[in-house]
């Protein structure tokens, strides 16, 4: 059977930048800038992204590429030994981020209904209503099975029609939603000290916890260290600059976390609430403010449609990297691998669904869904993105080379290459011991 190639150019960077963009940029970027000081983190996070970050995506597209196969199947081919370990932990963390990931994904469909059927009230305490539906197992469980349906569906559909099709249409419509609210946020009386708390650094926020946090949200936020931008780089075709396509996925999930910065911040100061708030900042905060707001129902449910596309659109992602897998080594039909794939992270997700307040599920001393994006995003992505790297800059020099030039010279190869060979696997290395108090 012939592989499944993207339509076109920009068919794949807005299917790659769909995976990109997701709660990593709307919700959890926000509530972390919050909790570990403002401007400094967005500083420090936007550093991590244009060296390392940017680097490890150009790297992960060269290695999907170059092999047209799924992260364990490029490993194999382009070297074997012990790197096709690699793909494994890659397929191992997209399977343990849809699990929880698809939870949230849930919660912000509740959120959609929600808006319209008591949550956006002067009367309403919208942290306990929060609390309420996230200690909800029967709930929780329904709306995490409702998101996995969606999922499932889109990449059940295959590459071009499904993920490619509906990227293309979600994509803009988020990013035109989004320019809505901020618009709104930005003009609400009392906004600018959102604005300044925003973009006015204090850098002795800085802690060596603040800077792991910074680089795990810059993986988890650009889909990096798992091999899903190996999985959608193998269905580039040969005519695509993979630079260019690398600064753009960057350039775009970054410009959309930069700007969400700008709804969530404003809003918070203008009603003055605290904007260290941590997980509960998007889901409880601002339904308080859509309901002091005219028109509130209204907003509330644009938000939360905006937040719930971006969650599908990275969600495809993450099952695809599986799928992909299961098909290219297994010979699994799509169709089958889509069904029981999806079917085996809906259940690993239960455990998650109900851990934030219906059965107390701890896992070193964190809620279950917490623990699991510890491991996935503090552990295993910035794990991954080492050896991803090194295996760009050391092992598959030429072919990094060619691929990187395919469509013309490529200006920064060489500092590309240092980037993959030293600078990112140190840096990672020194942040990863250091975020984990090892040193
Ligand atoms: N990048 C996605 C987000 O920001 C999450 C994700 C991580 C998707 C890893 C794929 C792989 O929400």
């Amino acid at each position: 059977m012939e592989r499944e190639t993207w339509g076109s150019k920009t068919g794949f960077w807005l299917a790659a930048a769909g995976s990109a963009i997701g709660l990593g940029n709307i919700w959890r970027f926000p509530y972390l800038t919050g909790a570990n000081g403002g401007a400094a983190f967005v500083l420090v996070y936007l550093l991590l992204v244009f060296t390392i970050g940017v680097s490890v995506m150009l790297a992960e597209f060269v290695i999907g590429r170059s092999t047209n196969l799924n992260p364990v199947g490029a490993f194999a081919k382009l070297k074997g030994g012990a790197w096709p370990i690699v793909g494994w932990m890659g397929v191992a963390a997209g399977f343990i981020i849809l699990s929880y990931y698809s939870v949230i994904g849930g919660w912000t469909i509740k959120y959609i209904i929600s808006s319209f059927t008591g949550l956006i009230s002067p009367t309403t305490d919208t942290t306990s209503y929060f609390l309420g539906f996230i200690g909800n197992g029967p709930q929780t469980i329904l709306f995490h099975a409702l998101f996995m349906a969606a999922t499932i569906y889109v990449v059940y559909r295959g590459v071009g029609k499904g993920i490619e099709g509906w990227c293309k249409i979600l994509m803009p419509a988020l990013f035109l939603l989004l320019l809505i609210l901020i618009v709104r946020a930005v003009t609400l009386p009392g906004a600018g000290a959102g604005i300044s708390f925003y973009l006015n650094p204090d850098f002795s926020k800085i802690t060596s916890k603040t800077l792991l946090a910074a680089l795990g949200q810059a993986f988890f936020s650009l889909s990096l260290g798992m091999g899903a931008m190996i999985t959608y780089g193998s269905y580039i075709s040969k005519k695509v600059s993979l630079p260019q396509s690398a600064a753009t996925v960057t350039f775009l999930d970054t410009a959309i976390a930069f700007l969400a910065g700008f709804v969530i911040f404003p809003t918070v100061f203008a009603f003055g609430i605290q904007p260290g708030a941590g997980p509960g900042l998007t889901f409880i905060t601002l339904p308080s403010v859509f309901a002091m707001m005219p028109g509130g129902q209204i907003w509330s449910a644009l938000f939360f449609l905006l937040l719930f596309i971006a969650a599908l659109t990275s969600a495809i992602s993450l099952l695809e990297v599986v799928v992909a897998y299961v098909t290219d080594a297994q010979g699994w039909p799509r169709h089958k691998a889509a069904l029981v794939i999806g079917a085996a992270i809906f259940l690993l997700g239960i455990p998650s669904a109900l851990s934030n307040g219906a059965v107390p599920i701890n896992v070193f001393g964190m809620g279950f869904l917490d623990a699991m994006d510890f491991l996935a995003s503090n552990i295993l992505l910035p794990l991954g993105g080492i050896f991803i790297a090194l295996f760009a800059g050391w092992i598959i020099k030429d072919i990094a080379k060619k691929e990187t030039t395919s469509e013309g010279p490529f200006p920064l190869e060489k500092v590309w290459m240092w980037i993959c060979r030293i600078v990112a696997p140190l840096a990672i290395l020194i942040i990863f011991l250091g975020g984990l108090g090892l040193f």
